[in-house]
């Protein structure tokens, strides 16, 4: 009995000493060897410290808000700026996690201060969030400028909000680190698992075919997104979050964890730990955004299958931290990391699979040979120190490199006289036989067009033809919205078609298929090769030799521009007007020009 209970007593302890281990990096606030500056060197002291006129303003105020001057002087003072709004369903669990994260900052001795900022809805944003994404940037570096902020939390998930928290944390770098929101929950409808996204296009296009009722569309309303968290496929969100992991800006081990796992709340709260660490040891986001970390982050987004939006993303952030970023880098990376990752839209998995198999840490370890592990992150530590030991438990999620859900290339960069600076696909998405295809253009001069003719059984497309869609690019429609994913006609998928090659300027949703050729730059809309395709003109498509071709001659293509006309710009004043103005093409990130980095860094404010 005494032996049993010793063995029961030592198999609990070492249990515990798993999950202390486990949960080591949600409390690794102390593993950082970075000197500390004193209180009096904190940037928040400027604000707080000194004995004159404006310190007193500031002080009084924050005792008018119910604190004593011990609370808030001399310590890290932690801005923890919130993307919540009642229109963002992702991120509905953020009132609480806010508190989490300030429960953190308090125990490590810091001061929390909670700034709501712009919350950007995938679902509700017209024309589409990416429009917005770089007005959070630019809400966001001026916010971390502007305040008493020592270090921030950054509270993202939903699509574009974690590039542009990232854009603009880079710009005014300040320290930081990443809290992901965590993907959805599983749901099943009707005994079969669901994917938010990429189930919502394959059922509609079932409907299309008079294969589902209203009915049972209206029931799947009721199951396709079943609990806070962001969409819990390998979609914009889930690669986003997972790259912010792989460029050490959260947690190790944080991006996968589901929004309502209670491990969830605790990574909130040892991330309020971590920001006052990162108020104390100053490491900035320049330190960690790195021409190797970018790689990182491109091999990461290769071998989950990601999505197609990174790309753009990616550049953008690049640039930011004056990193030259081209298509070209995505590309020959491509070319060797194989695709291990089984999750949806590409595979088969969901982002709750993905964690119970390992998640991100056990994903890179089977690729450490291909990362730069040197790279530092937010804790203090390397990524090789931060995958270090990490285990696959599930290798049909999370492939052994001898078994790829494909050798490489999970999305190609393809260029041709049709997209003379690049545009792009996702190959493990499309039905492998349309990735080498010819065939006639059906051409829609924008997506009113598109959707008023695509099922006019008048145009007689067959399978064989190649839809393609102009002006829904950053600045024709504008915000190069999710529209590349460009409807089958009905009376295709009444036969039975569920692909075919589609072309357009616009991006796709990472829950997105289908062998759809995105991000055609330039764009149609200032006059691309796009803008001079017409009906019945023949496109070719090989994937293997990433090439995409107009069959139309040299001539006829600058006749054709000779007769061109630029559409009228949909606005004319306003943040429209800005942003038609400043945005850049998609090869080049579809940041503002006026936001990248010329080299120099904007001062301190004055405070006077
Ligand atoms: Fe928020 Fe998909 S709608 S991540």
């Amino acid at each position: 009995m005494h032996l049993l209970w010793l063995l029961f007593y030592f198999g609990f302890a070492e249990r515990v000493l798993q999950e202390q281990a486990v949960d080591s990096n949600m409390s690794a606030a102390a593993n950082t060897s970075r000197p500390r500056c004193k209180p009096e060197e904190l940037r928040s002291y400027r604000w707080l410290g000194p004995d004159d006129l404006r310190s007193f303003g500031h002080r009084s105020r924050q005792k008018q808000a119910g604190y004593n001057t011990e609370e808030f002087t001399g310590k890290p003072v932690i801005g923890i700026l919130n993307t919540w709004n009642d229109l963002i369903s992702c991120h509905a669990h953020f009132k609480q996690r806010v508190e989490d994260v300030k429960r953190g900052v308090w125990q490590a001795g810091g001061f929390p201060v909670e700034i709501p900022v712009m919350g950007m809805s995938e679902t509700f944003m017209k024309p589409t969030s990416m429009y917005y994404r770089n007005l959070l940037a630019l809400e966001t570096e001026e916010t971390l400028r502007t305040y008493p902020i020592d270090a921030t939390v950054l509270m993202g998930g939903c699509d574009k909000t974690t590039p542009a928290l990232l854009m603009g944390a880079i710009s005014a770098n300040v320290p930081s680190i990443y809290l992901p929101a965590g993907p959805m929950s599983r749901s099943s409808w009707r005994g079969e698992p669901l994917a938010s996204g990429s189930d919502v296009w394959k059922f509609w296009a079932e409907r299309g075919a008079g294969r589902m009722s209203c009915d049972s569309w209206c029931e799947l309303e009721d199951h396709i997104a079943a609990s806070p968290g962001h969409c819990m496929t390998m979609g914009t969100a889930s690669t986003m979050t997972s790259i912010m992991e792989t460029l050490g800006l959260c947690l190790p081990g944080s991006s996968a964890i589901p929004a309502v796992h209670s491990g969830h709340a605790r990574m909130a709260s040892a991330t309020g730990r971590q920001a006052v660490e990162l108020g104390w040891n100053n490491l900035r986001p320049s330190e960690l955004i790195t021409a190797k970390s970018i790689d990182n982050a491109i091999t990461a987004l290769m071998a989950i299958g990601g999505s197609t939006n990174a790309i753009i993303h990616l550049i953008a952030i690049a640039r930011r931290a004056e990193i030259p970023l081209t298509l070209d880098r995505f590309d020959e990376i491509s070319s060797r990391v194989p695709v291990i990752g089984n999750l949806r839209p590409a595979g088969k998995y969901v982002m709750a699979d993905f964690y119970d198999a390992g998640g991100l840490p056990g994903l890179l370890a089977r690729i450490k040979d291909l990362l730069n592990l040197d790279c530092p992150n937010v804790v203090g530590t390397t990524l090789g120190e931060a995958i270090d030991g990490a285990e696959v438990y599930d290798d049909d999620v999370i492939r052994p490199r001898n078994k790829p859900l494909c050798e490489n290339g999970s999305l190609a960069v393809l260029r041709g006289n049709l997209a003379p600076e690049g545009c792009v696909i996702k190959p493990p998405a499309a039905e492998p036989h349309l990735l080498k295809h010819q065939g006639p253009a059906a051409v829609f001069k924008n997506y009113p067009d598109l959707k008023a003719r695509i099922d006019d059984p008048s145009l007689q497309l067959t399978k064989d033809h190649i839809i393609v869609l102009q002006n829904a690019g950053p600045m024709g429609a504008p915000g190069i919205p999710e529209w590349g994913m460009l409807p089958i006609p009905k009376y295709l998928l009444e036969q039975g078609v569920r692909d075919i090659v589609r072309i357009s300027d616009a991006r796709m949703s990472g829950t997105s298929y289908g062998a759809c050729v995105l991000h055609v730059s330039p764009e149609s809309f200032v006059g691309g090769p796009l803008a001079l395709v017409r009906d019945g003109d023949m496109i070719s498509l090989d994937v293997e030799n990433r090439k995409i071709e107009l069959k139309v001659s040299d001539e006829e293509l600058a006749e054709r521009k000779k007769n061109w006309t630029q559409p009228e710009p949909r606005f004319s004043r306003g943040y429209g007007k800005l942003y038609f103005d400043e945005t850049t093409q998609a090869h080049e990130g579809c940041d503002f020009r006026f936001l990248h980095s010329d080299g120099s860094r904007d001062p301190e404010p004055d405070i006077y």
